[in-house]
């Protein structure tokens, strides 16, 4: 008979324990492991018991079947999905709770229901008469989207096997799911697995787009087992912060296209709008004339994204001065200030040092180490960088400027931007654009460039 093992597993990775404990040893987290049914049929009874069935197996140059990708219309939702939605893949999508993910995807679903697209939304998070409020704000209360508010994992599914399969289903959120035979309460690791895994195989049993919502925890990432990120083809981020009304659609990861390509989107009145030249808008309020910001040019997925990169250096008395960052990694800084330091003798061990990328955008990119550097240095001498400049480039430790790639990319965006110069490593292609490029090999190019007589 089966027997029913009690199993602890951890709320935020997934690892399970025998016993409970305080503190999950795999992630490190505190009061993350809770107590879930497992059922564990006795022993295992290997698998020479009974013999499986053979598989085909098929070369790689097989003629292929593709169905073509499904187009939502909204461009910028359709580029972070690597050109559309795959038929028969499974998307999740992440983000903070008021974000915007549940927008994003009502005027998706609109826009394909109103070419003529059969598609389902469920919501298990609010009430018809919101969705449909929501549907009216958004102009899509004609749209021949079928709506549900459920819950339950059968009745959904029942629901979709009664039907023809539909283009495109979201389920809004995997958290709300409840599976009536696993017993543990609605977001919990062994619930929110099942109620994937049962969602996923329907996508690829009847080709049709699964879209899940996924909440994210304190620190950013989607609650529930790490197993999700890796059961689905598709990741999706939507990134920002609720003070500007920017949002960026991030892929983390997609079997189908691209990573870290990125949708921008400004969040209106009428639902979330699609911003095509991102460069413009986070230039918006760039003044160059202001010392301490650098212009940055990136490369985002595969466009290149200009950003103001903002600093701000004051002396500090304390022993341990403060160091804050908003939209790049604070390591990567405290990397860039000991360079400067070493190699440079600029002396910011003893500053408070606080940097913000403009806009709300995230950078991770190692190019931005010049642009930082650049804003940095401009801060702490008062002297505003020359206007009309970009700046791009890496730093290495030994205090030598590394060459980026797509150089001819960022030059091509900054120009187009009305940009002039760019401070930048030695690129393969000199001169291949309109901009008059400076090059810096080491970072004391940047400094002496600041402070021509020295620093005294
Ligand atoms: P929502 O899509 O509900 O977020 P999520 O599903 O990620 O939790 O977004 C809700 C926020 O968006 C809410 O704070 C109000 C704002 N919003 C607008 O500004 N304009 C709109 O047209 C809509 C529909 C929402
Ligand atoms: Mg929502």
């Amino acid at each position: 008979m089966a027997k029913i093992q009690k199993a602890y597993t951890c709320g935020g990775c997934g690892a399970s324990y025998r016993r409970w404990q305080g503190k999950c040893d795999e992630c490190n987290e505190w009061n993350t492991i809770i107590e879930e049914k497992a059922t564990v049929s006795g022993a295992p009874k290997g698998l020479s018991a009974k013999k499986g069935n053979s598989i085909e197996l098929v070369s790689l140059d097989q003629p292929l079947e593709q169905a073509p990708r499904i187009l939502s219309g909204i461009a910028e939702l359709d580029r972070a999905l690597g050109g559309g939605f795959v038929p028969g893949s499974a998307i999740l999508i992440g983000g903070d709770p008021g974000i915007g993910k549940s927008t994003i995807l009502l005027q998706a679903m609109g826009a394909l229901a109103l070419k003529g697209e059969d598609c389902i939304y469920i919501s298990g998070e609010e009430a018809t008469a919101q969705v449909q409020m929501r549907a009216n704000r958004l102009g899509l209360s004609k749209a021949p989207l079928k709506l549900g508010c459920e819950t339950s994992l059968r009745d959904i599914l029942s629901t979709l096997d009664n039907t023809a399969p539909p283009k495109a289903v979201v389920i809004d959120s995997i958290q709300t799911l409840f599976a009536d035979h696993v017993e543990s309460a609605p977001g919990t690791v062994s619930q929110v697995r099942v109620c994937a895994h049962e969602l996923i195989s329907y996508a690829k049993r009847k080709g049709t787009v699964v879209i899940l919502v996924g909440h994210v925890t304190k620190d950013g990432q989607i609650a529930g087992p790490r197993v999700l990120e890796h059961m689905v083809d598709t990741v999706l981020y939507f990134e920002g912060d609720r003070g500007h009304q920017f949002r960026i659609l991030r892929a983390v990861k997609n079997r189908f296209g691209g990573t870290d390509e990125i949708g921008v989107f400004e969040m209106t009145g009428g639902g979330l709008n699609e911003v095509t030249n991102p460069s413009a808008l986070f230039l918006a309020d760039h003044n160059a004339r202001e010392p301490g910001s650098a212009v940055f040019a990136g490369i985002e997925g595969s466009r290149p994204v200009l950003v103001e990169i903002q600093a701000l250096v004051a002396r500090s008395s304390a022993a341990n001065p403060r160091r804050a960052v908003v939209g790049w990694d604070s390591g990567r800084l405290a990397m860039v200030l000991a360079v400067l330091d070493a190699r440079a003798g600029l002396g910011l061990a003893g500053c408070d040092v606080y940097l913000n990328v403009a806009g709300g955008l995230k950078v991770s990119e190692p190019a931005a180490d010049m642009a930082v550097a650049a804003a940095l240095i401009s801060s702490l001498s008062q002297i505003p960088l020359p206007e009309e400049t970009v700046v791009f480039g890496e730093i290495s430790l030994s205090g030598d400027v590394r060459s980026v790639s797509q150089a001819d990319a960022r030059l091509k965006e900054s120009s187009k931007l009305g940009f002039t110069r760019a401070m930048m490593p030695k690129a393969k292609k000199a001169g291949a654009s309109d901009i008059q490029e400076h090059t810096l090999v080491r970072v004391t190019d940047l400094v002496t460039h600041f402070f021509p007589d020295g620093i005294g």
